[in-house]
């Protein structure tokens, strides 16, 4: 991209979210870069983030996989326990409190779709009720085997993680079955995800897509950080675009080409650089 057509894409973002009468989010990984979490991109991306990992050759794909739960739950509690203790400590960047802004002054509302597991939405303020953590939550548990289906907060579960090994020093157990618990995310050759946290949210979110089709016309999509290995958010992005005829805004470091506005860029940046405009009229 040119300056000149960057220039554009910033200019044309800020007149989209300016006249949209509701706004849908769409985030991946790269949504949390800017606020220090790394996102899992190829096996590379994801080894730069646990070079811990490397050595023993495992992958993403190995550590979030239903089974490493079973065959090695202090292995599979380690890397869960440091990615939730990592988004505890995290503070969300101000793009989140730009999207908040912006998102909240629309007559139609906005709603947030993720495949982030790291709860930073709730975090920055948005409202639990209008989002949808669409591969779960690391901040809500189940038991191993989903037996019971019931979802409990994490709050009040400490996992210490030895940093060296990246082993679990402790284990998440039930308080009164003391099964093990693992979180309430969907991961890979998962049977056993529990899935009803999920289902409500999507419940609400379908009611609020109902109600949007009738009564408002101007709906922008904003994508942020989404990869394409695991094309959930991505695909979401483009089946809104076509029902709702709105406008699709990506940014991406990356680019790409299936949407109406690219801002080959930092989350923050990108936010931060359609603020400015939107603030000067
Ligand atoms: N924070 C989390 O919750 C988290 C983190 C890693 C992975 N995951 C899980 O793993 C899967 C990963 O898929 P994914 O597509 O979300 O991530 P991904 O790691 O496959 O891709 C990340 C994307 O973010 C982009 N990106 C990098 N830096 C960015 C920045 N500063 N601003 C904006 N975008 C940036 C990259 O170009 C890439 O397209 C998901 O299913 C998710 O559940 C979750």
């Amino acid at each position: 991209m040119d300056q000149l057509e960057i220039t554009d894409a910033i200019e044309n973002a800020a007149r989209a979210i300016k006249e949209s009468e509701a706004i849908i989010i769409l985030a991946g990984a790269g949504m949390g870069v800017d606020s220090g979490l790394p996102d899992f991109r190829g096996k590379d991306g994801f080894w730069k983030a646990y070079p811990m990992f490397k050595s023993r050759g495992s992958g993403f794909y190995d550590l979030a996989s239903s089974r490493n739960f079973e065959n090695n739950p202090v292995l599979a509690w380690g890397f869960y326990g440091h990615r939730l203790n990592l988004y505890r400590e995290t503070v969300p960047h101000d793009g989140f409190r730009l999207l908040k802004q912006w998102a909240g002054n629309k007559p139609g509302g906005y709603f947030i779709f993720t495949s982030n597991v790291d709860g930073q939405f709730q975090k920055a303020g948005f409202d639990e009720d209008r989002i949808v953590e669409c591969h779960g939550s690391i901040h809500h548990l189940q038991t191993f085997s989903g037996a019971k289906s019931e979802i409990m907060s994490s709050d009040g579960f400490h996992v210490d993680v030895d940093l060296d090994t990246m082993k679990a020093k402790n284990l998440p157990r039930h308080p009164e079955t003391n099964e093990l618990l693992r979180p309430n995310i969907l991961m890979f050759d998962d049977w056993f995800w529990v899935e009803d946290r999920c289902r409500q949210q999507k419940i609400k979110y379908q009611a609020w897509l109902k109600g949007l089709k009738s009564n408002y016309q101007e709906v922008v999509l904003i994508e942020l950080g989404a990869g394409s290995a695991i094309p959930t958010v991505k695909q979401q992005s483009l089946i809104l675009r076509e029902r709702y005829n709105a406008t699709l805004i990506k940014i991406n470091p990356e680019g790409c080409h299936l949407a109406d506005i690219v801002l080959k860029m930092g989350a923050l940046e990108g936010l931060t650089k359609i603020n400015d405009l939107i603030e000067a009229g």
